[in-house]
Protein backbone atom coordinates (compact mmCIF):
# COMPACT_ATOMS: atom_id res chain seq x y z
CA UNK A 1 0.00 0.00 0.00
CA UNK A 2 2.91 2.31 1.33
CA UNK A 3 4.51 1.03 -2.55
CA UNK A 4 1.30 2.25 -4.36
CA UNK A 5 1.14 5.17 -3.43
CA UNK A 6 4.37 6.07 -3.41
CA UNK A 7 4.65 5.46 -7.24
CA UNK A 8 1.08 7.37 -7.42
CA UNK A 9 2.57 10.35 -6.20
CA UNK A 10 5.28 10.58 -8.53
CA UNK A 11 3.53 9.52 -11.80
CA UNK A 12 0.94 12.34 -10.52
CA UNK A 13 4.35 14.69 -9.68
CA UNK A 14 5.80 13.20 -13.37
CA UNK A 15 2.32 14.88 -15.03
CA UNK A 16 2.82 17.79 -13.36
CA UNK A 17 6.59 18.05 -14.24
CA UNK A 18 5.81 17.09 -17.75
CA UNK A 19 3.02 19.92 -17.74
CA UNK A 20 5.05 22.40 -16.68
CA UNK A 21 8.15 21.05 -19.10
CA UNK A 22 5.72 21.69 -21.95
CA UNK A 23 4.57 24.92 -21.35
CA UNK A 24 1.57 23.95 -19.80
CA UNK A 25 0.71 23.18 -23.00
CA UNK A 26 -1.12 20.20 -22.39
CA UNK A 27 -3.05 19.86 -25.83
CA UNK A 28 0.60 20.54 -27.48
CA UNK A 29 1.66 17.47 -25.56
CA UNK A 30 -0.51 14.99 -26.15
CA UNK A 31 -1.32 15.60 -30.08
CA UNK A 32 1.26 15.59 -32.72
CA UNK A 33 0.04 18.39 -35.07
CA UNK A 34 -0.78 22.36 -34.13
CA UNK A 35 -4.27 21.95 -34.61
CA UNK A 36 -7.80 20.16 -33.25
CA UNK A 37 -7.92 17.03 -34.90
CA UNK A 38 -10.78 14.93 -33.06
CA UNK A 39 -10.02 11.39 -34.17
CA UNK A 40 -13.74 9.57 -34.69
CA UNK A 41 -13.00 6.14 -35.92
CA UNK A 42 -14.28 6.84 -39.43
CA UNK A 43 -16.32 2.91 -39.12
CA UNK A 44 -18.66 4.59 -36.31
CA UNK A 45 -19.99 6.78 -38.90
CA UNK A 46 -23.52 6.27 -39.48
CA UNK A 47 -24.65 7.33 -43.13
CA UNK A 48 -27.75 8.66 -41.78
CA UNK A 49 -25.46 11.35 -40.14
CA UNK A 50 -23.99 11.84 -43.79
CA UNK A 51 -26.82 12.58 -45.83
CA UNK A 52 -28.19 14.98 -42.82
CA UNK A 53 -24.75 16.73 -43.94
CA UNK A 54 -24.96 19.68 -46.68
CA UNK A 55 -21.59 18.70 -47.95
CA UNK A 56 -22.51 15.36 -48.50
CA UNK A 57 -21.15 11.85 -47.44
CA UNK A 58 -17.34 13.31 -49.08
CA UNK A 59 -17.71 16.06 -46.42
CA UNK A 60 -18.36 13.46 -43.63
CA UNK A 61 -15.05 11.24 -44.80
CA UNK A 62 -13.07 14.23 -45.46
CA UNK A 63 -14.36 16.00 -41.62
CA UNK A 64 -13.99 12.44 -39.44
CA UNK A 65 -10.37 11.51 -41.38
CA UNK A 66 -8.41 14.12 -44.00
CA UNK A 67 -9.27 17.06 -41.02
CA UNK A 68 -7.23 15.64 -38.80
CA UNK A 69 -3.78 16.98 -40.83
CA UNK A 70 -5.21 18.98 -43.57
CA UNK A 71 -7.49 20.97 -41.70
CA UNK A 72 -11.45 21.91 -42.27
CA UNK A 73 -9.86 24.70 -44.27
CA UNK A 74 -7.81 22.36 -46.57
CA UNK A 75 -4.69 24.85 -45.59
CA UNK A 76 -3.17 21.88 -43.73
CA UNK A 77 0.06 22.72 -41.74
CA UNK A 78 2.95 22.74 -44.25
CA UNK A 79 5.06 24.51 -41.29
CA UNK A 80 4.71 21.24 -39.81
CA UNK A 81 4.72 18.67 -42.49
CA UNK A 82 1.43 18.62 -43.45
CA UNK A 83 0.23 20.65 -46.96
CA UNK A 84 -2.64 22.56 -48.11
CA UNK A 85 -4.99 20.46 -50.55
CA UNK A 86 -6.65 24.09 -50.87
CA UNK A 87 -4.92 25.09 -54.18
CA UNK A 88 -3.05 21.44 -54.73
CA UNK A 89 -2.15 19.94 -58.27
CA UNK A 90 -1.71 16.58 -57.14
CA UNK A 91 -5.18 16.90 -55.56
CA UNK A 92 -6.90 18.69 -58.66
CA UNK A 93 -4.29 17.13 -61.06
CA UNK A 94 -5.36 13.56 -63.23
CA UNK A 95 -7.95 11.43 -60.37
CA UNK A 96 -5.35 8.40 -60.58
CA UNK A 97 -2.50 10.86 -58.85
CA UNK A 98 -5.05 11.12 -55.53
CA UNK A 99 -6.64 7.91 -55.77
CA UNK A 100 -3.23 6.74 -55.13
CA UNK A 101 -2.21 8.84 -52.37
CA UNK A 102 -5.18 7.79 -50.44
CA UNK A 103 -4.96 4.33 -51.41
CA UNK A 104 -1.47 3.65 -50.07
CA UNK A 105 0.10 6.67 -49.00
CA UNK A 106 2.25 9.37 -49.44
CA UNK A 107 6.07 10.23 -48.36
CA UNK A 108 8.21 13.64 -48.51
CA UNK A 109 10.56 15.17 -49.32
CA UNK A 110 8.65 17.62 -51.18
CA UNK A 111 8.42 21.43 -51.63
CA UNK A 112 4.77 22.88 -51.53
CA UNK A 113 3.73 26.69 -50.90
CA UNK A 114 7.50 27.58 -50.67
CA UNK A 115 7.48 25.18 -47.99
CA UNK A 116 10.19 22.26 -47.70
CA UNK A 117 7.52 19.24 -46.99
CA UNK A 118 9.09 15.87 -45.40
CA UNK A 119 5.94 13.68 -43.99
CA UNK A 120 4.18 10.64 -44.52
CA UNK A 121 0.88 10.26 -44.89
CA UNK A 122 -0.70 6.58 -44.54
CA UNK A 123 -2.76 4.29 -46.25
CA UNK A 124 -6.51 4.41 -46.43
CA UNK A 125 -6.96 1.01 -48.52
CA UNK A 126 -8.33 -1.01 -45.57
CA UNK A 127 -10.38 1.37 -43.63
CA UNK A 128 -12.15 3.26 -46.61
CA UNK A 129 -14.39 1.51 -49.61
CA UNK A 130 -14.04 2.64 -53.16
CA UNK A 131 -17.01 4.93 -52.81
CA UNK A 132 -15.80 6.55 -49.72
CA UNK A 133 -12.09 7.57 -51.76
CA UNK A 134 -14.36 9.02 -54.26
CA UNK A 135 -16.55 10.50 -52.62
CA UNK A 136 -13.75 12.33 -50.13
CA UNK A 137 -12.28 13.07 -53.28
CA UNK A 138 -14.84 14.69 -55.20
CA UNK A 139 -15.19 16.52 -52.28
CA UNK A 140 -11.50 17.83 -51.92
CA UNK A 141 -11.50 18.80 -55.46
CA UNK A 142 -14.45 20.95 -55.34
CA UNK A 143 -13.93 22.44 -52.24
CA UNK A 144 -11.65 25.62 -50.53
CA UNK A 145 -11.01 26.88 -54.21
CA UNK A 146 -10.47 24.00 -55.82
CA UNK A 147 -12.18 22.98 -58.95
CA UNK A 148 -11.51 19.34 -60.65
CA UNK A 149 -13.79 16.64 -61.82
CA UNK A 150 -15.42 14.42 -59.48
CA UNK A 151 -14.12 10.98 -59.16
CA UNK A 152 -15.67 7.73 -59.81
CA UNK A 153 -15.60 4.16 -58.01
CA UNK A 154 -15.18 2.75 -60.81
CA UNK A 155 -12.01 4.49 -60.90
CA UNK A 156 -10.78 3.76 -57.48
CA UNK A 157 -11.95 0.05 -58.12
CA UNK A 158 -9.14 0.07 -61.00
CA UNK A 159 -6.56 1.68 -59.48
CA UNK A 160 -6.91 -0.47 -56.08
CA UNK A 161 -6.98 -3.63 -58.16
CA UNK A 162 -3.86 -2.16 -60.11
CA UNK A 163 -2.15 -1.27 -57.30
CA UNK A 164 -2.65 -4.24 -54.89
CA UNK A 165 0.64 -5.96 -54.60
CA UNK A 166 1.94 -2.22 -53.05
CA UNK A 167 2.37 -1.91 -49.44
CA UNK A 168 4.65 1.06 -48.97
CA UNK A 169 3.71 4.87 -49.54
CA UNK A 170 4.15 6.62 -53.24
CA UNK A 171 7.08 9.25 -53.19
CA UNK A 172 6.66 12.45 -55.89
CA UNK A 173 8.70 10.71 -58.38
CA UNK A 174 6.35 7.58 -58.41
CA UNK A 175 3.30 9.50 -59.27
CA UNK A 176 4.67 12.53 -61.68
C1 LIG B 1 -2.15 11.84 -40.24
C2 LIG B 1 -2.15 12.98 -41.13
C3 LIG B 1 -2.88 12.90 -42.46
C4 LIG B 1 -4.17 12.48 -42.71
C5 LIG B 1 -5.20 11.96 -41.71
C6 LIG B 1 -4.37 12.66 -44.13
N1 LIG B 1 -3.25 13.14 -44.72
FE1 LIG B 1 -3.02 13.64 -46.69
N2 LIG B 1 -1.08 14.09 -46.35
C7 LIG B 1 -0.45 14.05 -45.13
C8 LIG B 1 0.95 14.36 -45.31
C9 LIG B 1 1.99 14.42 -44.20
C10 LIG B 1 1.14 14.58 -46.68
C11 LIG B 1 2.46 14.91 -47.39
C12 LIG B 1 3.46 13.77 -47.30
C13 LIG B 1 4.79 14.15 -47.91
O1 LIG B 1 5.62 14.75 -47.20
O2 LIG B 1 4.99 13.90 -49.11
C14 LIG B 1 -0.17 14.43 -47.30
C15 LIG B 1 -0.42 14.63 -48.65
C16 LIG B 1 -1.67 14.55 -49.27
C17 LIG B 1 -1.95 14.85 -50.65
C18 LIG B 1 -0.95 15.39 -51.67
C19 LIG B 1 -0.97 16.92 -51.60
C20 LIG B 1 0.06 17.55 -52.50
O3 LIG B 1 -0.18 18.68 -52.95
O4 LIG B 1 1.10 16.94 -52.73
C21 LIG B 1 -3.27 14.60 -50.85
C22 LIG B 1 -4.04 14.77 -52.16
C23 LIG B 1 -3.82 14.17 -49.59
N3 LIG B 1 -2.82 14.15 -48.65
C24 LIG B 1 -5.14 13.84 -49.39
C25 LIG B 1 -5.65 13.36 -48.18
C26 LIG B 1 -7.02 12.92 -48.02
C27 LIG B 1 -8.10 12.97 -49.08
C28 LIG B 1 -7.13 12.48 -46.71
C29 LIG B 1 -8.34 11.86 -46.05
C30 LIG B 1 -8.81 10.62 -46.63
C31 LIG B 1 -5.84 12.67 -46.09
N4 LIG B 1 -4.97 13.21 -47.01
C32 LIG B 1 -5.56 12.35 -44.77
C33 LIG B 1 -1.02 13.77 -43.92
C34 LIG B 1 -2.31 13.30 -43.74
Amino acid sequence: MFLVSRFFIRAVGFVFFAAALSSCNLDGFFTKYGDDPVWVDPNTHSAAAASADAGGPGKDVYSHICAACHLGSGKGVPGNNIPPLAGSAFAQGDPSVPIRIVLHGFRGPIERVGTRINGQMASWKDQLSDQQIADVLTYVRSSFGNNAPAVKPDEVAAIREATASRFVPFTESELQ
